[in-house]
Order: C-alpha cells, then structure tokens, then sequence
C-alpha cells in the first residue's frame, strides 16, 4: 500500500528503528527493493533523485512505485531525493509522491528556512511530508557535488531553530557521511547525532549510508536515524551482477537473462539493509 512517509517514519521515530530509503532508476531496481521488503516484512521508501526521474521520466517513476505499492503487502512511499528547486518539487507532487525532499542546504540558513518553509505549506495541505537538509554532505549524488572541503557538519543550535521555524517532517543532518563511494573509511560524529536528536523530537535522515561499517549504522539508528539512503550499494551490486553475467555469456542477448541475475543480487543486498536497520519485521 502507498503510505505517506511520515507514516513509516513517525513508528521507526517512536519505536527506535530505521527505514531504508532506496534510489530507484528502472523497474528492475523497483521489483528488487518490494520483493525484499515483502520478504523481510518491512516498510520501505522507494525515492527518486531528480537525475532518475531525468532519466526514466516523472510518470514512468510515478506509476511503477504505484503498480509496486498497490501490489505490495508492505507500506511503500514514494520520495523525491534531493529536490532542488520549487519547481521540481511541484512536478512531483502533481504526480502523487507521498514525500518529498527540498533540499536548500546550499544556501544560508535564513534562505533555507524560507525555501523549505515555501514547500511546506504547499506539501502539507496535500497531505505529502517533507524532508529538508540542513548542514552540507559531501561527495556527488547524481547531478549534485559538494566538494570536501565545502561539506559542514549540521549545528545542533541551527537545526534547533530549523525545525521550529520550518515545522519540517524529518531532517537530513551531515555527520560525516558523503554521497558515492568512500576512499577512506568515513568516520561518524555520533556525539552530534544523539545532540541534535535530544533537542528534536521528528525522524533524522542519514544520507551516504552506503559503504558505511554495519556496527557504525547500527549505532546511528540506536542514537535516533529513522531513515537511511541507500543508492551506490545497490548501483555497485547491478554493475557487477551485469558485469559478471556478461564476462561468462558473451553471446546472450536477452535482456531478461542480463538483467534477472542483476535483480536478485540486489534484493539480497537489500534484504541485509533492511534486516540492519531494524525495518525487518515491522510491516
Ligand atoms: O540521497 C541518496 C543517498 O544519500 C545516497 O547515498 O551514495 O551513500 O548510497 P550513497
Ligand atoms: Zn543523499
């Protein structure tokens, strides 16, 4: 069933789990995230950036996630990431997503309070939740880069002000994580997490969960991250399931028999996220 995302992340809030939030691009990716849900019994976010729905079109994302959700015996939504401008946002909406993200954190706070708040009045009155950046996470997400250097860890006393000035549904905070694959080990500032979480009671999101240590997003969730996005681990395990099938069967030339293999292989790794994040078995 389609749900809101504040659905799904207000019992991951008050109960103490996390919901993963997958980056969807084609149908495979659709089915391989629902059928590890529906395995696992989980509640799921599917979202979009605005580089997938470039890719495969607003209305082919939109009515996927729906047919998805429809069938599926688990809470599905159906989330905008990283939603840069009004305009893309309203896209969205005018299509049925049940979450949206407007992510203003490139600008100073004042103007991103204003720019969130825009989105909010608007969302709200559609029913839709709205998720917000505050703070910078490094590293590239589809058409969005945000050099080291410029990345800044989220204040506690800014975000503080944010979600009361914003009345936002969930914030995605910077902590160290980064977007794409780590050179290092990233390293988490669990301090500032449990801070921020004490003086905000809503859902925190934390994004570049990919390539993270399990022990480390175990923590994360235990200090109060309800949502976790997850997207190169799942690009990382297509490829290589592709790569694979076609290095040992040069001459096939079905898409069914390229792509089937490279489904499952992400379902599995889905599986392990959800059953980490403490989504399993809460559908
Ligand atoms: O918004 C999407 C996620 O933050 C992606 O993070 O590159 O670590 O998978 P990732
Ligand atoms: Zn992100």
């Amino acid at each position: 069933m389609l749900v809101t995302g504040k659905e799904i992340l207000q019992d991951a809030h008050e109960k103490g789990y996390a919901v993963g939030a997958f980056n969807v691009n084609n149908m495979e990716i659709i089915q391989a995230i629902i059928n590890a849900a529906e395995e696992t019994k989980s509640p799921v976010i599917l979202q979009a950036s605005q580089g997938g729905i470039g890719y495969a079109g607003v209305e082919y994302i939109a009515a996927l996630v729906k047919v998805a959700a429809e069938k599926a015996s688990v809470p599905v939504a159906l989330h905008l990431d990283h939603g840069t401008d009004f305009k893309q946002v309203m896209l969205c909406l005018r299509h049925g997503f049940t979450s949206v993200m407007i992510d203003a954190s490139r600008f100073p706070l004042e103007e991103n309070i204003a720019e969130t708040k825009k989105i909010i009045e608007i969302a709200h009155s559609m029913e839709v939740s709205v998720e917000a950046e505050l703070g910078k996470i490094g590293g590239t997400e589809d058409d969005i880069t945000v050099d080291e250097k410029d990345a800044t860890f989220t204040s506690v006393d800014e975000a503080k002000k944010f979600v009361h000035e914003t009345n936002v549904d969930y914030l995605a905070i910077a902590v160290g994580t980064a977007h794409g694959v780590y050179e290092g080990e990233p390293n988490l500032d669990f301090d500032r997490i449990e801070a921020i979480k004490k003086e905000l009671n809503i859902p925190l999101v934390l994004h570049g969960s990919s390539g993270v240590a399990d022990k480390d997003i175990k923590k994360a969730v235990s200090l109060g991250i309800n949502k976790i996005n997850i997207d190169t681990d799942i690009r990382i395990s297509f490829a290589n399931a592709v790569k694979n099938f076609v290095k040992e069967n040069p001459d096939e030339i079905d898409p069914r028999k390229i792509l089937g293999p490279a489904r499952e292989a992400m379902q599995e790794i889905i599986e392990g996220k959800m059953k980490l994040f403490g989504s399993a078995g809460r559908a």
